[in-house]
């Protein structure tokens, strides 16, 4: 359903045409002054501008043609030459009541043409926790999967798992190393043990001291580098191996994600793209766009003319091609992080074939999408425009920097998920809510309050600013935080409940009080907020539009008694309002990833 703001952009438009004004100038927006007016369009003053008209007369000419629209109970020339539209109450009322029967996309509509969509987000490797950084691709991937599929769209969330590269080489020998893998490290086709020699805390611990390591010892990173390249050969006993590791960390990671209510369709490996690798680079060959460069083989995607300064170790500046070619195989023969990429994307042309793939990763990333979306439509592997990169920026400390602990490490994502559900426990506590619960459900809240809190205060950010990380502010029940929107949908609850322990139900909804007029406004933007965020892929705009709608229900019921409405009908359109404004915070809510506890 079209919201009355598009529908009277429309009507606008159309009177200005007719009376020969640029049409395009006809933009309706929110009215500044609400106590005077729903809409307003301001586009005859450049209109008059252009023609040299008065801007009064022409405001004046075209609110004639819109007074006798049926959904508009008032059209006023104001000022200079604004036209102020007041919405007919019967209009809202119809527009509500729709919304409210509309139990599936509480107002928002589909699209019209269906697209087959991969979202690559999360993006968590082997061995190393998981930390902020991927907290905000999943949680911002997350959303977008439930955006796209709510208007219709077939996604596929893909966890694009780093279980592939360098790093499982050092992991190799790490463990050889401490002599607990002597069984996989035979040269034989096995078989090998079915229980993993390593834990979880062995593999944290072992890849940060690897990877250190590796910085310091240059036989051991040559040692890393050769088991990188045998068990990329297929050494079973390393596949072996590996395969341990890729299952271990696999199963910490799912259990972390679904504490975080992030759930994939795939969680496909970069390793899962290697069997298309030798296919790729022969075509790439064929296609005359792999070049030898100093020993690797690159892949040039900088156009004509696309060039930066660049300061060579001699200290001279050359102009470079911008953005660098695209490393394909490294002077040592192995496959790069944009190969795996390239390769990736291959995999899903031959298994799904998609319309659209997003990437949500962090923002430092860009350079790395341009350069292999480039090279992936010179390969005419996907068609132009059809990969996006969704960059977003980092999470922050007070200082300003990418958050650290106190003690200056990363924080991982468990850790936080910990902390957050303590403050959660403590917050409810101190609010005095969910006093009444059972153990089990006061926990169950308390972490639905905890992902809420970090959820929210990601989501209510535009995805490219960085926003900085301060869990008391995001925990608060008051301001524009997760669980002030949890509060606002518990209270809506229990008075529905309260009302259905009374057996008092639903009426027609009639628009009357000024409150009621503007929920019911509130209630039609819900469909322009979704595409909008839909089409500039920026969830921030449904989380806006949540809270905006839990305000707006706040004030109506604070001036509008529901229970003790003076008669049964005004009870019963109040009540069919308060369900109304419900639902559509739930599935704004829920498009953000955040679910709602019933009570608290
Ligand atoms: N695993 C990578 C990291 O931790 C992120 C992967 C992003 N996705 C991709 N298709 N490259 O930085």
């Amino acid at each position: 359903m079209a919201d009355l703001k598009t529908e009277l952009g429309e009507a606008v438009a159309a009177a200005f045409a007719a009376e020969g004004v640029d049409a395009s100038l006809a933009r309706v927006t929110t009215s500044d002054r609400p106590d005077l007016a729903d809409f307003q369009s301001n586009g005859a003053l450049a209109a008059a501008k252009a023609l040299k008209a008065n801007p009064r007369d022409l405001a004046t000419r075209v609110a004639a043609r819109l007074s006798g629209d049926p959904r508009l109970s008032g059209v006023e020339v104001a000022g200079p030459g604004f036209i102020n539209f007041k919405v007919a109450e019967a209009t809202l009322a119809t527009r509500a009541e729709a919304i409210a029967g509309d139990t599936v996309l509480a107002g928002a509509s589909a699209v019209t043409t269906p697209r087959k969509v991969v979202i690559d987000y999360a993006g968590p490797n082997v061995a190393k926790p998981m930390h902020v950084g991927h907290l905000r691709s999943s949680i911002i991937g997350e959303s977008l999967k439930r955006l796209f599929r709510l208007r219709g769209d077939t996604v596929w969330g893909d966890a694009h798992f780093g279980d592939w590269g360098f790093q499982m080489g050092l992991l190799i020998v790490a463990v050889g190393d401490e002599g607990r893998a002597d069984a996989f490290l035979t040269d034989g086709e096995g078989p090998f043990p079915d229980q993993s020699p390593v834990s979880l805390e062995d593999l944290e611990r072992l890849y940060p001291a690897a990877a250190a390591q590796a910085k310091e010892d240059p036989a051991f990173r040559d040692r890393a580098r050769k088991a990188t390249a045998e068990l990329q050969a297929g050494r079973p006993g390393y596949r072996a191996l590996w395969q341990h590791f890729v299952a271990v960390s696999r199963t910490a990671l799912e259990r972390e994600f679904g504490a975080l209510g992030v759930t994939f369709d795939l969680w496909n490996g970069e390793s899962d793209a290697d069997p298309r690798m030798a296919e790729m680079i022969a075509h790439l060959e064929a296609r005359g766009l792999l070049v030898q460069d100093d020993g690797a083989r690159v892949v040039h995607v900088a156009g004509p003319g696309e060039t930066r300064k660049k300061k060579l170790a001699d200290g001279s500046v050359i102009e470079a091609p911008s953005p660098p070619p695209l490393l394909v195989i490294s002077s040592e023969g192995s496959a790069m992080y944009g190969t795996t990429d390239m390769a990736t994307i291959v995999d899903r042309r031959e298994t799904i074939d998609p319309d659209l793939i997003l990437y949500v990763v962090d923002e430092r990333q860009a350079e790395h999408f341009e350069q292999v979306f480039r090279a992936a439509y010179l390969a005419g592997y996907a068609e132009k425009g059809t990969l996006e990169h969704l960059g977003f920026g980092t999470m922050n400390g007070t200082d300003g920097k990418p958050f650290k602990t106190r003690a200056g490490g990363v924080l991982k994502l468990h850790d936080l998920i910990t902390q957050a559900r303590d403050k959660a426990r403590a917050r409810l506590t101190e609010a005095n809510l969910g006093a009444d619960l059972s153990p089990e459900e006061f926990e169950a809240t308390a972490h639905k309050v905890a992902i809420a809190a970090l959820k929210f205060a990601d989501l209510s950010n535009s995805r490219t600013t960085s926003y900085v990380f301060d869990l008391d502010r995001f925990m608060s029940f008051e301001g524009k935080t997760g669980p002030y929107l949890l509060y606002q949908v518990v209270r809506i609850r229990s008075l529905l409940r309260r009302a259905a322990e009374q057996g008092a139900g639903v009426s027609p909804i009639a628009i009357v009080e000024s409150a009621e007029r503007d929920l019911a406004l509130t209630l039609d933007a819900f469909d322009q907020a979704v595409s909008d965020a839909y089409d500039k892929r920026m969830p921030h705009l449904i989380a806006e539009h949540a809270y905006r709608l839990a305000q707006s229900f706040s004030k109506f019921y604070a001036a509008c008694p529901v229970l003790i409405a003076p008669d049964d009908a005004t009870r019963g359109s109040r009540l069919a309002l308060s369900k109304a404004a419900l639902d559509q915070l739930v599935l704004a809510l829920d498009v953000l990833g955040i679910e709602t506890p019933e009570r608290m």
